[in-house]
């Protein structure tokens, strides 16, 4: 990427393009009965997941990332050459570095393109966005691609039946574009917020600078480690916070939203926001019974698959909210622009 901020005169981003891919295998709530102590039931009860998809053996994110990234292109009718920046939110990346985003784009052939990951767990995919929208409409950069891509099958722990059950693997994301049409942005609007001193509530404490892996260490502090009744109060809190802040910031209400697209963490979760806000429930999209929280690829993987199902139409305001490590939090309000 080469450019000068400002240089471009008015350009303004829209939500051109998204995409996806998933693994083929699917473990289901009676695939995890064999391995964990757990029941369908509780499952579905506590949590509204199904089954998840898994990566085969020889994947890593980044192969994940690969495939979503040419499957929006494929749709978007953009080549990998023509993009100026390749962003990939993942907190669970193939390396510490090189980043999943310089392979992505080594991979499919953005050879021009800055590349580039953002950790903010399964708030990533909105981060990325609103990173997108100020490289655009500053004139820095043109086309850009946003994939959240992440494999949390690796990072949990199976002695663990609270969070072992939780999470899935995928990755999914958007184009993003600049016009120079003067218009207003494509992206009504974004909220993005962060409370490290939450941190330890949603953790891996080893294989950073804080707990090198070189050093001797507990099995258990190398996968994930989760509160999930604080995570599950934050959630229900910040869900509902940061809907209303955007929308009382911006002048609008909840019947200015076509369609809300909630990150896919637990239903209960999402029923709960959705009951605050008060927005029917026919206008809230979820895929998470087929795929489980997919983090950074949640909210991307749901809006692909609206789409697809014809939920999703050219014009629609978009209302996309989530939360994960971090603690973080992420809304954008957004009209969906199709090339
Ligand atoms: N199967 C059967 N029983 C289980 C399981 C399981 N998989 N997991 C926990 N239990 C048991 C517990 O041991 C406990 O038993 P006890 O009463 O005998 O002690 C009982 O179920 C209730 O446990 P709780 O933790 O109170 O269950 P809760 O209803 O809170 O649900 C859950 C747990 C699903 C983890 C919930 O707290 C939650 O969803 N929290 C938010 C998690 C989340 O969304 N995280 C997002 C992460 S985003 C990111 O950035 C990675």
């Amino acid at each position: 990427m080469i450019g000068v901020p400002g240089a471009a005169g008015t350009r303004r981003a829209r939500l051109a393009g998204l995409g996806y891919y998933v693994p083929d295998r699917r473990l289901t709530n009676a695939d995890l009965e064999e391995i964990v102590d757990t029941t369908d039931e509780w499952i579905v009860s506590r949590t509204g997941i199904r089954e998840r998809r898994i990566v085969a053996p020889d994947q890593a994110t980044s192969d994940l990332a690969i495939r979503a990234a040419e499957n929006i292109l494929e749709s978007s009718g953009c080549t990998a050459e023509e993009l100026d920046v390749l962003i990939v939110p993942t907190c669970t990346p193939d390396h510490l570095f090189p980043s999943v985003a310089a392979l992505t784009a080594n991979a499919i052939g953005a050879h021009g393109a800055a590349a580039f990951d953002i950790q903010a767990a399964c708030s990533g995919f909105i981060y990325g966005l609103a990173q997108a929208v100020a490289l655009i409409e500053s004139g820095l950069a043109d086309k850009i691609l946003v994939v959240g891509a992440e494999v949390f099958s690796r990072i949990v722990n199976p002695n663990d039946r609270s969070t072992f059950v939780l999470f899935g693997d995928g990755a999914a994301g958007a184009l993003v574009v600049g016009d120079g049409d003067g218009g207003p942005s494509g992206f009504v609007g974004f909220e993005l917020g962060a409370d490290g001193s939450k941190g330890s509530q949603l953790q891996i404490p080893v294989g950073g600078t804080r707990h090198p892996a070189s050093e001797a260490f507990d099995e258990a502090d190398a996968y994930l480690q989760m509160n999930g009744r604080e995570v599950f109060k934050f959630a229900t809190r910040v869900m509902e916070e940061s809907v209303v802040h955007l929308l009382d910031h911006l002048g609008l209400t909840i019947g200015d939203i076509d369609l809300m697209v909630p990150h896919q963490a637990n239903q209960r979760i999402i029923d709960h926001a959705v009951g605050r806000l008060g927005i029917d429930s026919a206008r809230v999209f979820g895929n998470l019974d087929r795929y489980g929280n997919t983090s950074a690829a949640s909210i991307p993987l749901a809006l692909a698959e609206a789409r697809d199902a014809g939920v999703l139409t050219a014009g629609m305001r978009v209302m996309m909210v989530g939360f994960g490590a971090g603690l973080t939090w992420a809304a954008c309000l957004v009209r969906y622009e199709p090339t």
